[in-house]
């Protein structure tokens, strides 16, 4: 595995089949009974699940995640049911969030019917709740019913709160939700919390022919509510078709995480489930309490003589099943005691990081950015490859907030970006732990010492993705992110050598908790839009302006600003300008590449400069730069001299008309090319 991202495939690996005993096939037909908790000891359930991802069968309950980030756990019965008719459903679950992170828990469980168990090699975790990704969501073919128990607010997928029992039919985006809790006997409302770490039983009847599905949920060992949380009509037959199905469970686990439990469970199709031994449940539930505080108290010891003796770096690295094994960071004494009660816990330890490093040797270090040092390190427990970023807020007050927007950016899910693993504090600093890149920078690659060459093709399709990324922050995700510093150095190469951007969002992190009215503007000479250098404001036009500098840089393979034979700075702009104006945008092109498509690179170079147009209206917003560079749109036929429009130092020309009408109007003028 050459890519060590923690894609949700690489957990094929940890399938765990577990065949079903022949004594149990008989009793299926006559309704399915699965209850009493999934014992391991005797056997008697464990072997009808299918478990896929982190889901294991621990202390007689099922554990869809433990305490790993971004991870994905499916269990599923390992019978098909189907065609889809008349059932009833019920099943405790139990949430059991992280110490010291103030109820904050990550991201739920989904109970599911769906014709195909594949999906969960692609699903992804975090949001998507280990059913979903981001190309299927909402698409009629993944026939896939959920309910789902989410602790996370996504407005992504108009989530209502952090807290909301959904139903859902084949998208993330639910039909019809409702905050957890229950309807009294006598009709009053009376809230849970989902991720309490307390048992909740669920309640689930779907008639066939009215297509009426109720959704329950109570206390453990509270009788069923008389009114349901949820009713709602769903044609299941439409959903699943005639299909055969599964029935089961899916868990996922993000920046933000927690245990998730089954405890118990029952499907019935000819009457209505039930669960019968709570005698033997409540005894799970205490084991499973149990072995949680065994761990953590194991945690604490660990770390405490971890303090004591100097940290040893073990050359030789213990391999475990599971990727990523994080743990709980033991709570400090006095203000960061208080502080992490706040911002909650950071998910690797600083030994673990500290370890993964080597101490934060010299010889780990990747690079350096305006942030800190950047560590290749590799995790002792998975042996999965990381960057470390080292980075200082100015501020405590400044941390706070950055914790905040952390668990946001982990949120931020694509394939043009680096993804954000996790988090650890160390004093007042912040160590982030990202994917590990293993072609290094795009700068680099473009400017480095072994003037690596590289071809046309794969330069487009690294400008093509860069585009995806920066569409994805801008338009594409539920809130708005700037990136504020795009640059060749902050676009990193995977092993397909594909574009992926990184940084995003930190450098606004960065001035938090600084004075509004001092406030330094980020970014980096050479990509600074003129109007951010004048008014300190970073803008989607600033984005783009950046991106249209990195344009060219790669189409010319010339560094932002150079300096020309008479010692004198000159901009990439206005180099790739000025050669337009004295005959063909071509002459820029990067001498080194041998093969390239004309029309390719000039459509690069135009919409290079377009983007980086001084005036920030004549700049076209992401949506259009993916449009022009995958030809669905052409790129308007405009001239050398639509560039000479600036801006005054009194502020915006009056007579500049926004893009699209200067655009109408030169594409008019003159023909075609
Ligand atoms: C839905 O999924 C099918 C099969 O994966 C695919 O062919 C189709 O294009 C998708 N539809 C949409 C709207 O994405
Ligand atoms: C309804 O019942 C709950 C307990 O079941 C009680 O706490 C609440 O006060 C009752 N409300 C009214 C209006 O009677
Ligand atoms: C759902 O609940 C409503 C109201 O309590 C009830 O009338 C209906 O029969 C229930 N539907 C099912 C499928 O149990
Ligand atoms: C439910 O969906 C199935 C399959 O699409 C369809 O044949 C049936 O008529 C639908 N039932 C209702 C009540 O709409
Ligand atoms: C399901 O089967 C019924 C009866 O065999 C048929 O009328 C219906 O069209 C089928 N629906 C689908 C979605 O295949
Ligand atoms: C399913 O319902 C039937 C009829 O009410 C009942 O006899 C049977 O015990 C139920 N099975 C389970 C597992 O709840
Ligand atoms: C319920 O579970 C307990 C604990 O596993 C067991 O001792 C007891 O026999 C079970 N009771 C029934 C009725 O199955």
């Amino acid at each position: 595995m050459p890519c060590f991202t923690m894609l949700p495939q690489s957990f094929l690996l940890f399938l765990l089949l577990i065949t079903i005993p022949t004594s149990m096939s008989d009793s299926f037909d006559n309704g399915p009974r699965y209850d009493y908790g999934f014992r391991n000891d005797d056997g008697f359930f464990a072997g009808e699940l299918l478990l896929w991802g982190v889901a294991s069968t621990t202390s007689g309950a099922l554990e869809l995640t433990s305490s790993v980030r971004q991870s994905t756990g499916h269990a599923f019965h390992q019978r098909s049911l189907g065609p889809v008719s008349s059932f009833s459903a019920t099943f405790v679950f139990l949430i059991i969030p992280p110490e010291n992170l103030d109820g904050l828990s990550g991201h739920g469980i989904a109970f599911t019917l769906s014709t195909k168990t594949e999906f969960m090699f692609s699903a992804l975790p975090s949001q998507y709740l280990g059913i979903l990704d981001a190309e299927n969501n909402g698409n009629v073919t993944n026939q896939l019913f959920a309910v789902e128990f989410d602790t996370v607010q996504n407005h992504e997928f108009e989530d209502i709160d952090d807290n909301h029992v959904g139903i859902d039919v084949n998208s993330m985006v639910s039909i019809n939700s409702h905050t957890a809790g229950y309807y009294t006997a006598n009709g009053t409302f009376a809230p849970l919390r989902l991720a309490s770490g307390e048992p909740m039983q669920v309640w689930m009847d779907y008639d066939g022919n009215s297509h009426n599905l109720n959704v329950s949920l109570a206390p453990y060992l509270k009788q069923k509510p008389q009114r349901p949380l949820l009713s709602s009509t769903v044609n299941l037959t439409s959903v699943l078709g005639n299909d055969s199905f599964y029935a089961g469970f899916s868990s996922a686990t993000g920046a933000l995480w927690s245990n998730h439990y089954i405890i118990g469970w029952s499907f019935n199709t000819t009457g209505e489930a039930q669960l019968v031994n709570y005698t033997g449940m409540s005894q799970v539930i205490e084991n499973v309490r149990q072995k949680i505080d065994d761990g953590q108290e194991a945690h604490r010891s660990n770390n405490q003589r971890g303090i004591v003796l100097p940290i040893i770096i073990p050359t030789v690295f213990v391999i475990l099943v599971i990727p990523a094994v994080v743990y709980v960071l033991k709570k400090k004494a006095g203000k960061n005691g208080r502080w992490e009660i706040e911002c909650g816990t950071p998910s690797f330890t600083y030994k673990d990081l500290a370890t993964a490093t080597r101490s934060f040797s010299d010889t780990m270090v990747l690079g350096k950015g305006g942030f800190g040092k950047v560590y290749k390190g590799v995790l002792q427990t998975s042996k999965q490859i990381v960057a470390i970023k080292r980075v200082s807020p100015e501020s405590m007050q400044g941390m706070k907030e950055f914790i905040a927007e952390i668990t946001i950016l982990g949120q931020l899910r694509h394939r043009n970006l680096v993804q954000l693993l996790g988090y650890s504090r160390h004093k007042n600093e912040l160590l982030l732990v990202y994917d590990y890149m293993p072609n290094g920078s795009l700068d680099r690659v473009l400017h480095g010492q072994d003037r690596q060459v590289l071809d046309w093709v794969y330069r487009l399709n690294i400008i093509k993705g860069i585009a995806s990324g920066l569409f994805y922050l801008h338009e594409d995700w539920e809130k708005v992110v700037i990136h504020r510093d795009i640059k060749t150095s902050n676009v990193l190469l995977d092993c397909e050598m594909k574009a992926r951007l990184s940084d995003f969002g930190l450098a606004r992190l960065h001035n938090h908790g600084t004075d509004a009215h001092t406030t330094r503007f980020a970014g980096t000479w050479g990509y600074i839009a003129p109007e951010l250098a004048r008014l300190g404001r970073a803008t989607k036009e600033t984005d783009v302006f950046a991106f249209g500098v990195v344009m060219l840089e790669v189409a010319c393979g010339r560094r932002p600003i150079e300096v020309n034979n008479s010692g004198e700075p000159v901009l990439l702009t206005d180099w790739v300008l000025h050669a337009w104006e004295s005959g063909s945008v071509l002459m820029t092109v990067d001498p080194r590449l041998e093969d390239y498509i004309r029309e390719e690179v000039e459509l690069v170079l135009k919409l290079g400069l377009l983007c980086s147009h001084s005036v920030p209206s004549a700049r076209p917003c992401m949506r259009l730069v993916m449009q022009y560079l995958e030809k669905d749109v052409p790129l308007p036929d405009f001239q050398p001299c639509f560039f000479s429009i600036t801006i005054r130092d009194d502020g915006v020309d009056q007579y500049i008309m926004p893009f699209t009408s200067v655009a109408t109007a030169t594409g008019g003028l003159s023909g075609g090319r």
